[in-house]
């Protein structure tokens, strides 16, 4: 057991990487030691702002960001020395090749949903396995619709509502910050296979979820919706759905009738109450629109994909390393420090 701060490196410093790395800061059981990447341009320079020290991830990386005057703290190596946990937020394939490495330094380590299951032999989301994890050397935290699925369908699965679900999921195109050289415009684009790879992906967390996933790809840039039809074990009222909905963690409660109506309204809430970029890390489930027919529940959300997964990140390091070892425990000290609602 720890009875100091868990160290923690953050490995490939993008999307999820950057938030997972304030997302350390703002533990009180956690030290940022450091944040790696291989690029020397804005990105990174805004870890340098930051205070946190950058690392380079590979050699000619750290000659690069030392010309453009990023003030580089040492390799991966080094960081690795000096860490008990590495969360890797690198691209898909970069970060498969790294688990080697990180097993060699004795450092535990996290992947992300870009991954196979079959890498880490362990998939993570807090509220339904978090025990399995501890003490693990290695997992992965599921991608952000992945994560979204076991979330709900996790809380009505365990208040014993859930018989089975279908799930349409219209995804995002690609990331904002991206968008100037990726992304479609102008059409939907259905996914070549049913069921798409995140139904399937739940299952590595609860394997006997009866679940299907449709997928189409969008031409917007921030944010998945999932419209589910969920046939109940029996006859249930709203408020049964809802309140399964309210026992489990993460799910926060969005309203029509309170202006809330589209994706964009949501982002311009969380912009609006300060949040760190704008982010929304519950799920944002539409509680006027949600109808329940006998036993059939239907329902709308949002999955912020660029945010959702950051708090399962902060409990896997606390599960991986042990230091907190109740799963319910490290929730609520990673929601607190975030600042997480259950209504907006
Ligand atoms: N973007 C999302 O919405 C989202 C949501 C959930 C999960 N994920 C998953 O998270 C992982 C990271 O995705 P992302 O969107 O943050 O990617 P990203 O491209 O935004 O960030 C990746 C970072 O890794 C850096 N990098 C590239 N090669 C590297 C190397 N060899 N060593 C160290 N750093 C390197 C890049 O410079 C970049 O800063 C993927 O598995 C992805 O599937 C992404």
């Amino acid at each position: 057991m720890f009875d100091r701060k868990i160290h923690v490196a953050v490995n490939g410093y993008g999307v999820i990487g950057k938030r997972v790395a304030d997302a350390v800061v703002a533990q009180e059981d956690m030290e940022l030691v450091g944040v790696a990447d291989v690029v020397s341009d804005w990105r990174i320079k805004v870890a340098v702002q930051k205070g946190y020290p950058v690392y380079a991830s590979i050699l000619e990386a750290g000659e690069a960001m030392r010309l453009a005057g990023i003030p580089v703290a040492g390799s991966l190596d080094d960081l690795l020395s000096r860490v008990d946990v590495v969360v890797d937020a690198t691209p898909k394939k970069v970060a498969a090749a790294n688990l080697e490495k990180y097993r060699a330094a004795g450092v535990k380590s996290i992947f992300q949903g870009g991954e196979k299951h079959s890498l880490t032999g362990h998939s993570f989301v807090a509220q339904v396995n978090y025990t399995s994890a501890l003490g693990r050397d290695t997992t992965r935290v599921v991608s952000c619709n992945t994560t979204s699925i076991v979330r709900t369908l996790g809380a009505l699965k365990s208040s014993g509502l859930l018989k089975r679900a279908r799930g349409v999921l219209v995804r995002r195109a690609t990331d904002p910050w991206e968008s100037d050289h990726s992304g479609i415009m102008n059409t939907v684009v259905p996914e070549k296979n049913i069921p798409s790879h995140q139904g399937p992906d739940a299952q590595t967390i609860i394997p006997d979820l009866d679940v299907i996933t449709i997928a189409v790809v969008a031409a917007h840039t921030n944010c998945h919706l999932h419209s589910w039809s969920v046939e109940l074990t029996r006859a249930a009222t709203r408020d049964d759905v809802l309140d399964a909905f309210r026992a489990a963690p993460r799910i926060a409660f969005l309203r029509a009738s309170d202006g809330i109506v589209a994706l964009n309204s949501t982002l311009e809430l969380m912009s609006d109450l300060g949040r760190p970029r704008g982010d929304l890390w519950e799920v944002g489930l539409w509680e006027d629109s949600l109808a329940v027919y006998g036993n059939e529940a239907f329902y709308n959300y949002q999955v912020y994909n660029q945010a959702i997964v950051v708090p399962e990140n902060i409990d896997a390091i606390r599960a991986l390393t042990g230091i907190e070892v109740d799963g319910t425990l490290s929730i609520s000290k990673t929601d607190q420090a975030l600042g997480l609602v259950r209504n907006f």
